[in-house]
């Protein structure tokens, strides 16, 4: 009988869902998982002779938090974008909640339940706080038409997403700053708020990327705890992150790339003696102590960003004229 892993973290005292037998075997990369909520196999990116994703089997386990971890470059937020269908991938299949999800482009991927933030945020600086969570909003286009036939159907929808808008806000604390504009809100609250967006779509899975990235320290606390918050509130949570005691403290199961592969897969203390893991990051840092990472120069995504950031920027205007020919 194979022998199931636990991993539930430390939460500084707080009672937490414990998280138990998330995967079918011994810990290694691409160990099936009891009930995995995404299945990648043989995701491959290359960006001309540099292959930056090279995915042979990924399980990722449902109602748990995984971090996933390495080196800068080693193709983690290719991956994120793969599977949130934000690029396109040279090779592979991936299915999220047993759904394929091979070339279902991302807004679509968002409304299936599947979310992610961004390692660079992406809240829009001249829309009011409460206005970018209204752009979060799934917006069907067949109830758009038949609800714009009835004002009152598309005045309450229009009310029930404030509502909704407003009670994040307030679970966030940012329902103070609601009518600011976003460009006001400091690092820390832009990634509170880029959070808090991802939920209006009610989704099962919230991928963040780097989520503690340009935060000021007193707001990780918070950020950790809104991160639990989401698995007590039976979301599964993938995350990227370089903070190694971040990690050690909230994640369950821990997936380590490095050069495009997944080289381990474990529970964190596991994973952090592992030999491969050591290597791939003593590859890139020699000085670094696993504990805590430095060195690493955060938000910076290059040219991938500035066209993500095109890509957003253009979904997102979208929306907002959606929603404007909405209003009465
Ligand atoms: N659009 C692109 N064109 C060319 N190369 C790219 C592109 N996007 C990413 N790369 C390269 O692919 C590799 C993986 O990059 P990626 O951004 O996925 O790494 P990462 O693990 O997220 O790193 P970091 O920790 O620094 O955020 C890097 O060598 C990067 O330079
Ligand atoms: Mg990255």
């Amino acid at each position: 009988m194979s022998s199931n892993v636990s991993g539930d973290a430390p939460t500084g005292g707080i009672p937490r869902a414990k998280t138990t037998g998330l995967a079918k075997g011994p810990a290694a990369p691409g160990v099936p998982k009891v009930d995995p909520i995404l299945v990648a196999d043989r995701v491959t990116r290359r960006f001309g002779g540099l292959t930056a994703v090279d995915v042979e089997h990924l399980e990722i386990p449902r109602g748990a938090i995984t971090a996933l971890i390495g080196p800068n470059g080693a193709g983690k937020t290719t991956l994120f974008n793969l599977l949130c269908g934000f690029d396109k991938p040279n090779d592979g299949t991936w299915a999220f909640d047993g759904r394929d999800l091979s070339g279902v482009p991302s807004f679509k991927v968002a409304r299936m339940g599947q979310v992610r933030t961004f390692q660079l945020t992406k809240s829009l600086s001249l829309l009011t706080v409460l206005e970018n969570m209204k752009l979060g909003a799934p917006r069907q286009r067949g109830e758009r038409f038949w609800t714009s036939l009835i004002p009152a159907l598309w005045r309450r929808q229009e009310s029930e997403i404030e509502e909704k808008a407003k009670g994040l806000l307030a679970r966030f604390k940012l329902d103070a700053k609601q009518e600011d504009y976003a460009a006001s809100l400091s690092g820390g609250q832009r990634k509170l708020l880029e959070m808090a967006r991802a939920l209006m779509n009610d989704p099962t899975l919230v991928m963040l990327d780097e989520p503690m990235a340009g935060v000021n320290p007193a707001l990780t606390q918070s950020l950790l705890d809104h991160i639990l918050d989401l698995k007590d509130l039976g979301m599964t949570v993938l995350f990227v992150e370089h903070d190694m005691h971040m990690v050690r403290h909230i994640a369950d199961w821990v997936v380590v790339m490095a050069e495009g592969r997944v080289v381990a897969e474990g529970p964190p203390d596991q994973v952090m003696q592992d030999q491969a893991v050591i290597d791939a990051y003593l590859g890139a840092h020699q000085d670094v102590d696993l504990g805590v990472v430095t060195g690493r120069v955060s938000g910076e995504l290059g040219a991938e960003g500035e066209t993500l950031l095109a890509e957003i920027e253009q979904e997102e205007a979208v929306s907002l004229a959606d929603a404007e020919e909405e209003k009465p």
